[in-house]
């Protein structure tokens, strides 16, 4: 779904985003950017950033969606509940909602929260009881008890209706299939809790999965939620699941009446729970009367986290009396009363066994680092990017050391740094190749520069990579012609270069094992659309060092035919805005080779266009135009031309786009049910606000 460099693209937005204030128009961007993120925690299950980034940004996207100025995308993450619903389970609607919990990182959070709490609670200068527990990371489950009998088990689902997993709970053994809550006067009672599995046994059902040929879980959670939802409740028992309890969300007496609030306080309640046969997570002090020895105890779950044998990636903090959290209250996504305090990146030592070698598209090689694997933050790690010699070289890395990797939630895992005074003396100095290991070539390195590069054009790695991005999201976007076909078709000699791709036998391939008539017509299609991109898409995709997408644009702009760019000089690429000597000093030595232009030909042979389409040309500003200088802004509905049309005109006119209604706006034309622009606008005073009539009269 996300190639690599989609997701190096994404990931780089993200950084971008955090660091700065956002505009209206990076909202689509931001959207992607979340979207994807989203993928990568829960589907991908390797996260990219840490949940404090994730938060940032979301908060960003609520922001710029609040503003009214932008049209909340459909697919915009704030549209969804995230919802484990599938329709295997029947679906059930939770008494109370099930919520999630607010992020703290620090004491200064924590101290916000317990202002809070005593702004809501008027609680100004008193004590409050504050209990902490594990932040437990497996899956949510919802019990129901009535008549001391357990009736009903449920997911979280999108959090007011979640699946009814029943057969399932009754098979985990923590679970009681009855308990005394008759003795407390309750007749009905509904409990949360978490599923979980022990990290050793999933340490060693993983291994005797991995003898059996089986696929391997990426992670306690992973196999913890996957268990909750299984066909046969017997696949849940051999799961290996618990049950901790941690609140007692709802209870009743025979007559509806509420019993909650006599049992006082949550740490009452979970202590009534144990008493009834349930699995609490437990630890000696867990209740305070400050905030800041709460933190302490959080603090505490956080340095003796490896020691616990759940998977935990926090610590809650709640208000223990039942009373106050009444008061607090709750909004549509958490309780008030409660907040998690999330842990920091882990960090685990391991060996760093072998380095791999790895070529990329331009010829740039990578070191990368094997290392023994390990469990860190959710994920295994066995392999890390060293990124270049002078890396290896400043943290002093040797075959055989001991490492510290780290998987800060910001980034993908990295090595800390290596432990010499570890070394028995089996270590082996790591002597970085001279030629590249896939064709040999004497690699080369320009002072400035700090990869060693393969310059060979025929190399099959480098062209190997280069036909992957060809064909990707991010170049041509051939739809359906992933990796695993690039590979398939190189290695069996059916594609050498980019314009083999477009040279294909697709009867040959029809013949492929897995390939159906419907896939192999499928791809045919997308190979000839792709045919019909846009010059600087082309541009792009050719792997050039340097050359990026929006250096593409602005040289595609100024050329009719790729092959113009054989006869360019530095002077011409240095004329356009934005471009500068050394992507020009790479496009030319690219367009030097024979071998490529030769590729090219075949390109244009095979129908790929190489031309400037009409469309694609820069707008040509008329003399003396009416808009110059000024931005302006469509709005509604219009009715005589599309909107893309009309910023077209505008912008031959002399007009620049803008996305926002602001003090820099100077025209906004209005078309049929023109929201909250026009409100703005109007209340701005100083925009000028034209009908599409007006607009119209206005520039011919
Ligand atoms: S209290 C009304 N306590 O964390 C909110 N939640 O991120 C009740 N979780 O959906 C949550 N350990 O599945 C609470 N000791 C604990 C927890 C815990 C794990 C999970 C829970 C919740 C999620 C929120």
């Amino acid at each position: 779904m996300y190639n690599k460099s989609l997701q190096k693209t994404l990931f780089d937005l993200s950084k971008e985003f955090l660091q700065k204030d956002m505009s209206n128009n990076e909202y689509q961007d931001l959207v992607n950017v979340l979207n994807f993120h989203e993928w990568k925690y829960y589907v991908d299950n390797d996260p990219l950033i840490s949940d404090k980034e994730y938060d940032t940004l979301y908060e960003k996207l609520v922001a710029l969606e609040n503003q009214n100025e932008v049209a909340v995308l459909p697919n915009s993450p704030s549209q969804r509940v995230s919802s484990d619903l599938s329709s295997q389970f029947e679906t059930v609607t939770h008494w109370n909602p099930m919520l999630s919990l607010a992020n703290s990182y620090n004491l200064e959070d924590l101290g916000e929260f317990d202002k809070q709490i005593r702004k809501l609670t008027n609680l100004e200068d008193k004590k409050i009881a504050y209990f902490v527990e594990p932040k437990l990371d497996g899956g949510s489950v919802s019990l129901v008890y009535e008549n001391d009998i357990l009736v009903r088990s449920a997911t979280r689902g999108n959090g007011n209706e979640g699946e009814n997993i029943t057969a399932n709970a009754k098979a985990i053994s923590s679970v009681p299939l009855s308990a005394k809550f008759s003795d407390h006067g309750i007749f009905r009672a509904e409990l949360r809790g978490e599923a979980v599995i022990e990290k050793s046994f999933f340490t060693r059902k993983n291994k005797e999965r991995e003898k059996e040929g089986l696929v391997v879980f990426a992670n306690p959670r992973n196999a913890a939620t996957g268990g909750l939802r299984m066909k046969n409740p017997n696949d849940t028992k051999e799961r290996g699941l618990d049950l901790f309890v941690f609140q007692l969300a709802y209870a009743v007496d025979k007559n509806g009446e509420d019993v909650l609030s006599s049992l006082e306080s949550h740490s009452n309640a979970m202590i009534i729970l144990e008493s009834l046969g349930f699995k609490i997570p437990k630890k000696e002090n867990q209740l305070t009367d400050t905030i800041e020895a709460a933190f302490e105890l959080c603090k505490d779950w956080e340095i003796n986290r490896e020691n616990y044998n759940y998977e935990i990636d926090g610590a809650v903090v709640k208000v223990n009396d039942f009373d106050l959290q009444k008061k607090c209250g709750s909004t549509q996504h958490h309780p008030r009363w409660a907040i998690a305090f999330k842990f920091k990146a882990k960090q685990a030592t391991t060996t760093l066994s072998d380095i791999e070698y790895q070529v990329g598209k331009t010829g740039a090689i990578t070191p990368v680092a094997k290392v023994d694997p390990v469990h860190l933050a959710g994920v295994t790690v066995s392999s890390i990017s060293l990124h270049n010699e002078e890396f290896i070289m400043q943290k002093d890395l040797r075959l055989g050391d001991k490492v510290l990797i780290e998987r800060a939630g910001d980034v993908i895992p990295y090595i800390v740094k290596s432990f010499p005074e570890l070394r028995d003396g089996s270590q082996k100095k790591i002597d970085f190749p001279k030629h590249c290991p896939s064709c040999n070539t004497t690699l080369e390195k320009s002072d400035d520069q700090a990869a060693w590069r393969c310059q060979n054009l025929q190399c099959d790695a480098q062209n190997l990579q280069r036909i992957i991005y060809h064909v990707s999201k991010e170049a041509m976007n051939i739809d359906g012609f992933g990796k695993s076909y690039v590979e398939k078709f190189f290695d069996l000699g059916w594609i050498k270069d980019i314009s083999d791709v477009y040279n294909l036998d697709y009867e040959k391939i029809g013949e492929l094992e897995g390939f159906g008539q419907k896939s192999v017509d499928n791809l045919k299609s997308a190979i000839e659309k792709a045919k019909g991109n846009p010059l600087n898409k082309l541009l792009n995709s050719l792997s050039i060092h340097h050359l990026g997408k929006k250096a593409s644009k602005l040289i595609a702009q100024q050329i009719n035919s790729v092959f113009d760019l054989v006869e360019w000089t530095e002077e011409n690429f240095t004329e356009i805005k934005d471009i500068g000597p050394v992507v020009a000093e790479n496009v030319m030595w690219y367009f030097n080779q024979e071998s490529n232009i030769d590729m090219l030909n075949r390109l244009n042979e095979y129908g790929v266009n190489v031309l400037q389409l009409e469309a694609d040309k820069p707008k040509v500003v008329k003399e003396g135009a009416v808009l110059s200088g000024k931005t302006i802004l469509f709005t509604g509905t219009l009715q005589k031309m599309g909107r893309k049309e009309a910023q077209s005109l505008a912008e031959e006119n002399g007009a620049r786009n803008i996305s926002a209604v602001s003090s820099k706006l100077n025209i906004l034309v209005v078309g049929e049910k023109a929201g909250s622009k026009l409100k703005k606008a109007q209340a701005l005073g100083t925009v000028d606000i034209l009908t599409e009539d007006e607009f119209i009269t206005l520039i011919s």
